[in-house]
């Protein structure tokens, strides 16, 4: 299978980094195809321009900005995340990314007023990720990054596609046995992916 790898972070010695090691070796043993977008080696720009805005809605044009993460978008079927927790959200520069990358006519199109899921081509999704919050605090607070994946991104993939959601909570609680074992359990998941 061809699988998009989306990470984002800034530091190369991270924890999530070593995530997304783990993510890339797994994938790689069982025989995946990996295109890995690693947003900030890339230096995405995560805003929206004003002529981004303004075309949105016109399919023809509107990927024209960012045409090359389309194509990468449009080949790949499966897609796996990686970033940590920030404001109980994505990190900017992904934020920016389904932003700019996640179009009408790309990843959605608008039926008499209706969303359609549009990215049938993305038959699997994953999201490995951190949390400073403890399990009861992020529930809490509603679990927003929890809900964007397996609601809001789960909505424009190919109907009844799986999707996976791997977190370590507390991470500022975190012991090298804590990360160690979450680390294992991604490779894990992930060689099964
Ligand atoms: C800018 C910023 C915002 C953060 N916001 C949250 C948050 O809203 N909720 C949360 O659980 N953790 C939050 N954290 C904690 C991160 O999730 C935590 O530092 C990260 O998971 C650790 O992974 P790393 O060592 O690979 O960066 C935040 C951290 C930073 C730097």
């Amino acid at each position: 299978m061809r699988v998009l790898v989306v990470y984002a972070h800034p530091v190369g010695t991270s924890y999530c980094a070593a995530l997304k090691d783990a993510t890339l070796a797994a994938l790689g043993k069982n025989g995946h195809e990996i295109d890995l977008l690693d947003l900030y080696a890339e230096d995405f720009e995560p805003r929206l321009s004003q002529e981004e805005r303004i075309a949105y809605h016109d399919i023809d044009a509107n990927r024209a900005p960012v045409e090359d993460y389309v194509r990468r978008l449009l080949k790949a079927e499966g897609l796996v995340l990686v970033y940590p927790v920030w404001n109980f959200g994505f990190p900017a520069i992904l934020k920016g990314y389904f932003d700019r990358v996640f179009l009408p006519g790309v990843s959605f199109e608008l039926v008499d007023g209706t969303v359609v899921p549009a990215l049938r081509n993305i038959r699997k999704l994953a999201a490995v990720t951190t949390y400073g919050a403890t399990p009861l605090r992020a529930f809490l607070a509603g679990n927003p990054p929890k809900r964007l994946v397996k609601r809001v991104l789960r909505a424009v993939i190919r109907p009844g596609a799986p999707v996976t959601y791997l977190a370590h909570y507390d991470m500022n609680n975190s012991t090298p046995e804590t990360r160690k074992r979450f680390l294992g359990r991604v490779h894990e998941r992930m060689q099964r992916y």
